[in-house]
């Protein structure tokens, strides 16, 4: 019997071309069904889409488990998911049903009333951020990680003090509010003033931190670990500490778990897995699979802060997205994905390390987050030759590429992408 490239998950990605795929449905396509090439989407794109992404890489039509296709049948592992979205994979059946049938049976109401959904997903949220069960965590609902860290931003307003305090590399969205507090100059210049008073400090560093906060601080901002800036896991101790310096000044610790949380570094929270309790956490990306769907999550005096009338959303909580998000919750607890995806995280660091490369400096990060440190700054030259190869990956920094897959990737899968790496890196290090 031959092989089925297209389907064998042991098989090298990419070379199997199977031919056109669907792209989009003939009933609502319109005139947009001439769209069957990567090369008419891609000329379509440049023609009507805003260039705030640069040019695309690729098209995809379709995705399955850990693979998505493009428009001419080629097959591509997806070792970035979405940047740490598609936790389930691509079409997973229990996230297809619970959509399809939530938006069968009732699809939106506005936030002037109440779905058994959205309270069902906040229930579950709230659990995870106060795992003791004290009952005093509340949820409000976005449809993305900057809105929820927007809304984060507006509750520490209600605390009578400005002062904010974030880290340097820190990435916490494109807003005002939340570009106020990422760091990064290059996205930041051209829309300031932003608003204020933000501080920096250097990440992982509690000693910097312990030289800034006091009782003017509203909130201490951190990733548990830095996902935009390359992986980056702070020193042990540090949230613990964070924490501290948080309850003696009268601050909140306001933890944004977008990229870490929902089971990517193995547990549902990075920073409660080290036994720290937020006073705010802010959430998306993995919590609904690609719908999208995310949360701010107060406790204790932080869960009142916002009063009615003080902040909205139409289409936050939507019981569709709410759906979405508690399929996802409910299949990692089914089939174990917490422990797995720390049991891969940490089969690929074994296998990646085994390499002994010399352009891998180390392998970082926890559970299913993991960066593969370079010694040049070559990332973006192998992120390109994996995506030739068959592979998504991406290189947050020139020196990082990172490896987020769905927590449903398989050992053989990650060690077809170990298999391709050396070739991979000779031959980005031979071009630099
Ligand atoms: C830690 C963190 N916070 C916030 C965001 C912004 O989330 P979104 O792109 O869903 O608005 C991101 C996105 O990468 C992120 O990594």
């Amino acid at each position: 019997m031959s092989t089925d490239l297209t389907t064998d998950p042991t098989t090298a990605p990419v070379v199997a071309a199977r031919g056109a795929e669907p792209t989009l449905p003939a009933e609502v396509a319109g005139p947009a069904g001439r769209l069957t090439t990567s090369a008419a989407v891609l000329e379509g794109y440049a023609d009507s889409l805003m260039q705030t992404f640069g040019t695309p890489k690729r098209v995809f039509v379709r995705g399955e488990g850990c693979y998505v296709w493009d428009a001419e049948g080629r097959r591509h592992l997806d070792l970035l998911a979405g940047i740490a979205v598609n936790a389930l994979g691509h079409a997973h059946p229990t996230v297809l049903s619970a959509v399809t049938g939530q938006i069968a049976t009732l699809g939106h109401v506005s936030n002037f009333f109440a779905t058994p959904a959205q309270v069902a997903l906040a229930q579950r949220l709230a659990a995870m951020v106060e795992p003791e069960g004290a009952d005093d965590a509340r949820v409000f609902f976005t449809n993305s990680g900057t809105e929820a860290n927007e809304a984060a931003f507006k509750l520490t307003r209600m605390t009578g003090r400005t002062r904010i305090i974030s880290t340097e590399g820190a990435f916490h969205g494109r807003s005002m509010g939340a570009l106020a507090i990422t760091h990064n100059p290059k996205y930041r210049a051209p829309f300031e003033p932003l608003p204020g008073e933000v501080e920096f400090v250097p990440y992982g560093d509690a000693e910097a931190l312990a030289a800034v906060v006091d009782d003017t601080v509203a909130a201490v901002v951190l990733e548990p670990l830095q996902g935009e800036n390359g992986i980056v896991v702070p020193p042990a101790g540090y949230l613990v500490r964070a924490r501290e310096l948080c309850d003696a000044a009268g601050a909140l610790l306001w933890v944004d778990e977008v990229q870490t949380g929902m089971g990517r570094t193995g547990s549902w929270l990075a920073h409660v897995e080290e036994g720290v309790r937020a006073d705010v956490v802010t959430l998306a990306k993995g919590l609904g699979n690609g719908f999208p769907v995310g949360a701010c999550v107060a406790r204790g005096r932080a869960a009142s802060l916002l009063p009615a009338g003080s902040h909205g959303s139409t289409f936050g909580g939507n019981p569709v997205a709410a759906v979405a998000g508690l399929a996802v919750i409910a299949v990692i607890e089914r089939d174990g994905l917490l422990a797995h995806a720390r049991e891969m995280g940490e089969h690929l660091v074994a296998g990646v390390t085994a390499l002994a490369h010399p352009l891998v400096a180390e392998v970082r990060g926890r559970g299913l987050l993991r960066g593969i440190v370079l010694t040049a700054p070559v990332a973006a030259a192998v992120a390109d030759a994996a995506l030739d190869a068959g592979f998504i990956i991406n290189a947050p920094r020139p020196h990082v590429l990172r490896i987020a897959p769905p927590l449903v990737v398989t050992a053989e899968q990650l060690d077809s992408f170990v298999a391709a790496l050396p070739a991979l890196l000779d031959a980005a290090g031979a071009a630099a």
